[in-house]
């Protein structure tokens, strides 16, 4: 099961840092490939050269060497591996992790990695249970890092309690199931729309709404982490290309339908994005002049709709498509008329009322209204709702 996958293990500071050499025969034994980053505090207890006999490999310790970026940069280090194995995690390291803090090497790879990461956390038993080292476990733990340990027992300092390395053979025990376990939507394919549209006016000039993209961009990140071929269509955003997503650039409605349907088929479509419903009448390739005090009339048109024209398209309708309603009153009975209007299987109806907060902000409540139900999810951060859906999703297409 272990053969052709690699795992790249961080040694950080700590007494435990010599079962790490245990460790690594272990992993070989089961046919992965280990290369090791040693920080500084973990080359106290143990030497690169003992880790490099083991390995067989190089080993990683200084971030600024020059011979290590000619050979494989920081960056590549992060990529070109299945899995990131923090073993044993200290609680300096934990905290640079939790904060995204980037002043070593490996605390660097840790931030630029797109890979998932596993943690041993193993420190003294009160280093482990200050409310820090708690706050940073569970900021971890919300972002889906694996956290294996730490045992309780008799420490090195001869204190007694949680904080000792997890047996090496456990270590090794979730290393297997990380890499047996199949992702559920890992045979799916998926689309997501996400963002606000832009419609010109002129040159300079554009219609636009205060969608941020957060939220169909957290579902596109949560489908692709199930292992769905993901692909973004996006409206102008100021956030970053979620990891592991093809992500496709519009500017206008017109853009992302045509977008829309040339990455179509897909097993299931998310329609997020808030598309402006009107543009332009006329297409104005010059600025619009003040003139002498008469105001300009801008004639609109409406904008194709995305979500009802891709469910009208029996040849290439999704098999799970699932839309959006953005209302500001009466949620339900008006999500439910969308529904109908542009049959589509699920819509997803939230509060945008100035009230909510819901535009641009992080939180938002959703109501999952089908033909037949409606299920009221309490508020949640939109990562949160984002990996219920995909979930939901994932359940729904695994059936
Ligand atoms: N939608 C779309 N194309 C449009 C308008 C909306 O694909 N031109 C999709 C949205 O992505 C969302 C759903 O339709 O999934 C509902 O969008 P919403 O803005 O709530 O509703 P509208 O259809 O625009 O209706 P209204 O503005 O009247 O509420």
């Amino acid at each position: 099961m272990l053969h052709g996958k690699s795992v790249l293990l961080i040694i950080s500071g700590g007494i435990a840092a010599y079962k790490s050499l245990e460790l690594i025969r272990l992993l070989r034994k089961n046919g992965l490939t280990v290369r090791c980053i040693l920080t500084d505090g973990g080359a106290k207890f143990i030497t690169p050269l003992s880790v490099a006999a083991l390995t067989e490999n190089k080993v990683f310790t200084d971030l600024f060497s020059l011979t290590d970026e000619a050979e494989m940069g920081h960056i590549s280090l992060s990529r070109e591996t299945d899995l990131l194995l923090v073993a044993p995690a200290s609680a300096n390291i934990l905290a640079k992790m939790a904060q995204g803090l980037a002043n070593d090497l490996a605390s660097t790879v840790l931030l630029a990695t797109d890979k998932p990461v596993m943690i041993a956390p193993a420190m003294n038993v009160r280093m482990w249970q200050h409310e820090a080292t708690q706050n940073n476990i569970s900021i971890l733990s919300q972002r889906g890092v694996l956290i294996v340990g730490p045992d309780e027992g008799d420490m090195a300092c001869g204190e007694y309690g949680p904080g000792r390395l997890a047996d090496t053979e456990e270590i090794l025990r979730n290393v297997k199931i990380y890499f047996g376990k199949k992702s559920p939507l890992a045979d799916c394919t998926a689309l997501v729309t996400s963002g606000p549209t832009h419609e010109p006016i002129d040159p300079v000039r554009y219609i636009a709404n205060r969608s941020s993209g957060r939220q169909g961009h957290a579902i596109a990140a949560a489908l692709a982490n199930k292992g769905a071929k993901t692909t973004l269509i996006s409206g102008p955003t100021s956030l970053p290309d979620p990891a592991g997503v093809k992500v496709i650039k519009i500017e206008t409605a017109q853009q992302m339908l045509t977008a829309c349907q040339k990455a179509l088929p897909a097993d299931v479509m998310v329609c997020a994005a808030a598309v402006a419903d009107f543009r332009m009448a006329t297409n104005s390739n010059k600025k619009i002049k003040k003139s002498n005090g008469k105001i300009p009339v801008l004639e609109i048109t409406e904008n194709p709709d995305v979500l009802a024209t891709i469910s009208k398209t029996k040849k290439t309708r999704p098999k799970l498509l699932i839309g959006f309603a953005a209302e500001t009153h009466d949620i339900i009975p008006n999500a439910q008329l969308k529904l109908k209007d542009k049959k589509c299987d699920w819509l997803l109806a939230n509060d945008v009322s100035e009230e909510s907060g819901t535009f641009g902000g992080d939180n938002n409540t959703i109501h999952l209204v089908t033909a037949d139900s409606v299920e009221n999810w309490p508020q949640m951060t939109k990562n949160d709702v984002a990996k219920r859906l995909a979930e939901r999703i994932a359940s729904a297409l695994i059936k």
